[in-house]
């Protein structure tokens, strides 16, 4: 940290989480520079972003984007990358001290690697990095000396329940799950749902692809397995509460019987304004909790039958070797295909489950290894995709 400034590089700017990280620069400029800025297509935004936070370079999806983006630029001077390798090259630049990583899915793998090895902070929002690869990153994070704090809500909490306390008292940790859009409407109609249905989440605003799994509940699963190796938990201590408020976004319960919980406002702002400034706390300019107003909290468990992808994930959490890589690559594939309007609702847990039950496990160490058994089931997703449409036309 130079003239007392974070310097920031954000990978995943144009997206929720990522405008949200540059909001949060907005309140404390004084504290925070941005250094880099990597987005995917949404040139238009990346620009705007550009104009106002000076970052000093940036990285896009394709040489195409890049084109795009210097048109749009005119004659500003700036160094833009492309591509896998621009954006592990954005993620290790010298001047940044923290990456914060929000890109979705397992493209935003490689990057936070990259970063790690860099020796950056990196401030994590792509769980699925950590789903598919998180032995990895503790590795490389421990070799490195680099920290991973959770942006996630209610990883933030666990993180936070957890801060100054001794792991060996900890019995178990719940995160709590908001139940999506779907917590209430009779199970005979679930499968039916359609994509407009699918993305309207009671709670928060958020990229499609999450806003998709928090319907289907895998987000959560996801959410189990990211809690496991972020926070090195076994399976067995780890829970979901169903809580509709969100306002409870984890509980941390000792061996004495005492239970440390975490609340806040549903804004995601304020875990990532914590990741930012961690271990310090800043002022946040937004409404206090109002407890009474709010009245009751409720929580109850997760009915597997309503949320079977979430039962699919619990499984392969528990299983371990590479089920959680082809979990991930199998509902990446599907929920694409559920975004794109090519199968329904009620397909993406079939999807998955093909890939789950025709998978040889392995336990899996290394990049490659990872990245092989992600491409395999990515393959296998696609060939029962393929048999979906033949019996559909
Ligand atoms: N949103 C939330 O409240 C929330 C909360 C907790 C955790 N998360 C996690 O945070 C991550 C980001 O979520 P989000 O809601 O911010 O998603 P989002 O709104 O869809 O944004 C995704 C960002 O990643 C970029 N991107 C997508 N695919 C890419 C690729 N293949 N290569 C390079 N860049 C790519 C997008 O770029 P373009 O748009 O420019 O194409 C965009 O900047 C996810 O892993 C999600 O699970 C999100």
């Amino acid at each position: 940290m130079r003239n007392n400034k974070k310097h920031l590089v954000i990978l995943g700017s144009t997206g929720s989480i990522g405008q949200s990280t540059l909001d949060v620069v907005r309140r404390f400029r004084n504290r925070y520079e941005v250094v880099g800025l990597a987005a995917g297509r949404n040139s238009f935004l990346l620009a705007e972003q550009i104009d106002e936070f000076q970052p000093e370079v940036v990285a896009v999806e394709s040489e195409k984007q890049a084109g795009e983006l210097r048109r749009r630029l005119g004659r500003r001077r700036l160094k833009i990358l492309c591509g896998e390798a621009g954006y592990e090259e954005i993620a290790s630049v010298s001047r940044a001290d923290m990456v914060v990583s929000a890109i979705t899915g397992v493209a935003g793998l490689k990057p936070t690697l990259a970063a790690l090895k860099g020796g950056k902070d990196v401030a994590l929002a792509n769980k699925e990095s950590m789903v598919v690869a998180g032995a990895l990153i503790r590795k490389i994070a421990a070799r490195s000396g680099s920290r991973v704090i959770p942006v996630d809500s209610e990883h933030s909490g666990v993180f936070q329940c957890l801060r100054g306390r001794n792991k060996k008292f900890v019995k178990r940790v719940y995160l709590t799950a908001s139940g999506g859009p779907f917590l209430r409407v009779p199970l005979e109609e679930l499968a039916g749902k359609s994509l407009a249905e699918a993305l309207k989440h009671p709670r928060w605003k958020m990229g499609l692809k999450v806003t998709i799994d928090s319907a289907t509940m895998m987000n959560k699963g996801l959410e189990l397995i990211e809690a496991r190796w972020l926070f090195n938990l076994r399976p067995e201590q780890l829970g979901v509460l169903v809580h509709p408020q969100s306002i409870v976004h984890a509980l941390v319960e000792f061996l004495d019987g005492s239970v440390l919980a975490q609340l806040s406002p549903t804004d995601m702002r304020i875990p990532i304004q914590y990741a930012l400034s961690y271990p310090e706390r800043l002022e946040a300019p937004l409404p206090s909790l109002d407890l009474a107003g709010v009245r009751s909290l409720e929580f109850f468990p997760v009915d597997e039958r309503r949320f079977p992808l979430f039962g699919l994930a619990r499984k392969a959490l528990a299983a371990g070797l590479s089920f959680p890589v082809v979990l991930n690559a199998a509902n990446e594939v599907a929920v694409q295909a559920f975004l794109e309007e090519k199968i329904s609702f009620g397909q993406i847990v079939e999807v998955v489950n093909y890939c789950l039950n025709n998978h040889r496990p392995r336990a899996l160490s290394e990049l490659d290894e990872i990245l092989a058994v992600d491409g395999e089931s990515r393959g296998l997703a696609q060939q029962y995709l393929k048999e979906l449409k033949g019996k559909i036309t």
